[in-house]
């Protein structure tokens, strides 16, 4: 092996197993003793303090603080009657848990759904001349279910007038009744559409979307649906999104439709897929230059890793930021309920900005990590010039412990197609996590197979995980984090994306890159050490 080139070195204490959260302490009597360092928990992503978590719901932006709720069971650390969890973070990092927002009532229990600022008061629910929030949620009757009825699942709104600390269910509730009788009937996601002067309700109902109009978030009228002839249909259409976004190249406004499905994503369960088209204020149709209309893909994947389902976007995030900011649940509807974690259940990917770009393959959404999370990077190590013949150990070099850190790559790959390039975590178990590209197919992998603790569900580890390739440029630009029981990968730029948990019966401790087939030339690398984020 070659001397590595270190523009900045510095050694910590390389213990195995070590976590990077000198500084940052939690903090809050709601804590339990132990919650930062339990086997499997991770420490920049969020978590439910304890029991079970599952899909990102009303997240909204209002008066400096990023709203997070989620679906939670506080009895269980197994999926049961839905209610809305909560948090606030002010910078999309660190988050405070905040008590439970909504519980389950006579109605039913509280599925997804979403939250906007209602700025003019159209609801006329806000007080003292402020706007209030509006939560716009399905209820789920299970008593209803049981008895064999098919209208059981129908939308209903909340609203708080004090920053989301308390909310209070609308009387008239439900604002959407199933009158259709469709079983699956669910997670309504609300925007403002200025064009069209109007609330628009987008939700699932089995193998398609709704599309509802409302002056008021109170009196909807159903206006089109969208979807059973297009996309990919191996499962139950879930939480859809709906948003505007400029086209990077040109300028130009296009809509975006995200589209969960469980189950029939590309490496099995739950995955997110999406539509770029246009929205009338009334119908959605397919952009002529995207994917499916161009080639007869089925289907375009946010994500193609097993752990990223659910997602959607902040609603009101301020003009002057103008992000379109993503999250997902980092879990898989296959095997969420049997994961290895003792006192709390799954947690959420890595928040992400979404960009609209034309690519390779034509007009594709790409993801970034958000910059804010720039803030937890502790001192860089940094590789230039070198070769990868085989194997480069960067851990040992650095001190960064693998199992907590974010790593900047481009390498270039060398001429043929034989080569197979990527980044390996171990620990003294001898378990190992891969990630990395295979030159003569063409794709990227996840490798969770032999990573730790597998045995839970056939599901999780029954193969290798795979992603094509968009870009055609011979340099590979990798941009992953490592926390604990998870890998996020975005590639070229965010035109892949790669999100996959795992379960490492001890932290890894060693990371290195390897190469079959040719050498590998190092353009860049850096690692940073990431410490952990406050939760309080
Ligand atoms: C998606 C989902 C939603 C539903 C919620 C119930 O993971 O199935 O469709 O509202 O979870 O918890």
């Amino acid at each position: 092996m070659k001397k590595l080139v270190l523009s900045a070195l510095f050694f910590l204490p390389l213990l195995t197993g070590c976590r990077n959260n000198m500084e940052k302490e939690t903090t809050g009597a709601a804590v339990p003793p132990g919650y930062s360092l339990e086997p499997h928990r991770p420490q920049f992503h969020f978590t439910p303090e304890k029991m079970w978590m599952n899909d990102p719901n009303g997240m909204v932006y209002y008066d400096g603080e990023y709203h997070l709720f989620y679906q939670y069971y506080p009895d269980s650390t197994v999926w049961g009657p839905m209610h809305w969890g909560h948090a606030v973070s002010r910078d999309l990092v660190n988050w405070e848990h905040l008590p439970i927002a909504l519980y389950p009532d006579s109605l039913g229990y509280i599925f997804s759904g979403s939250a906007v600022v209602d700025r003019n008061n159209t609801s006329g629910l806000g007080e003292n001349g402020k706007p209030p929030l509006i939560a716009i949620f399905t209820h789920h009757s299970e008593e209803k279910a049981k008895a064999g009825r098919q209208d059981f699942q129908y939308q209903s709104i909340a609203y708080s007038n004090d920053r989301g600390r308390t909310w209070t269910k609308y009387a008239g509730n439900p604002v959407v009744p199933n009158t259709e009788k469709i079983r699956d009937f669910r997670d309504p996601k609300v925007i403002w559409d200025e064009a069209s002067q109007q609330w628009i309700m987008v939700f699932a109902a089995q193998d398609h979307v709704k599309f509802w109009g409302s002056p008021d978030l109170i009196n909807w009228t159903h206006l089109s649906d969208f979807g059973r002839e297009w996309g990919s249909h191996g499962g139950v259409w879930e939480c859809p999104d709906l948003f505007p976004i400029q086209e990077e190249n040109s300028g130009e406004t296009k809509w975006v439709m995200l589209l969960s499905i469980n189950p029939g994503g590309p490496n099995g369960g739950s995955a997110t897929q999406y539509f770029v088209g246009h929205f009338d204020g009334k119908k959605f149709t397919l952009d002529p230059s995207f994917a499916p209309q161009v080639s007869g893909e089925k289907a375009v994947w946010l994500d193609y890793g097993p752990d990223d389902y659910a997602g959607v976007t902040w609603s009101d995030i301020p003009k002057a930021d103008g992000r379109r900011i993503f999250l997902g649940w980092m879990s898989n509807w296959d095997y969420a309920t049997v994961v290895p974690t003792e006192t709390w259940r799954s947690a959420m990917t890595l928040p992400r900005k979404l960009t609209l770009k034309q690519t390779a393959a034509g007009l594709r959404l790409l993801s970034q990590p958000v910059k804010e999370l720039e803030s937890l990077r502790g001192e860089v190590f940094s590789l230039e010039g070198q070769t990868v013949e085989r194997e480069l150990d960067m851990g040992g070099q650095s001190g960064v412990s693998p199992s907590q850190m974010e790593v900047i790559l481009e390498a270039e790959l060398p001429e043929g197609p034989e080569t197979d390039f990527g980044i390996a975590l171990s620990n003294s178990k001898g378990e190992k996590y891969r990630i990395g590209y295979n030159a003569a197919k063409n794709e990227f992998y996840s490798d969770r197979t032999k990573a730790g603790v597998t045995g839970f569900s056939e599901k999780f580890a029954a193969k290798i995980h795979t992603a094509p390739r968009i870009s055609t440029e011979r340099a590979l630009r990798l941009h992953l984090f490592f926390d604990v029981a998870s890998c996020e990968m975005f590639a070229d730029g965010g035109e892949v994306v790669m999100t996959e948990a795992f379960f490492p019966s001890e932290d890894f401790s060693e990371v290195k890159l390897y190469s079959s087939g040719g050498d590998v030339k190092v353009i860049e690398a850096r690692v940073y050490p990431l410490n952990k984020a406050v939760f309080r």
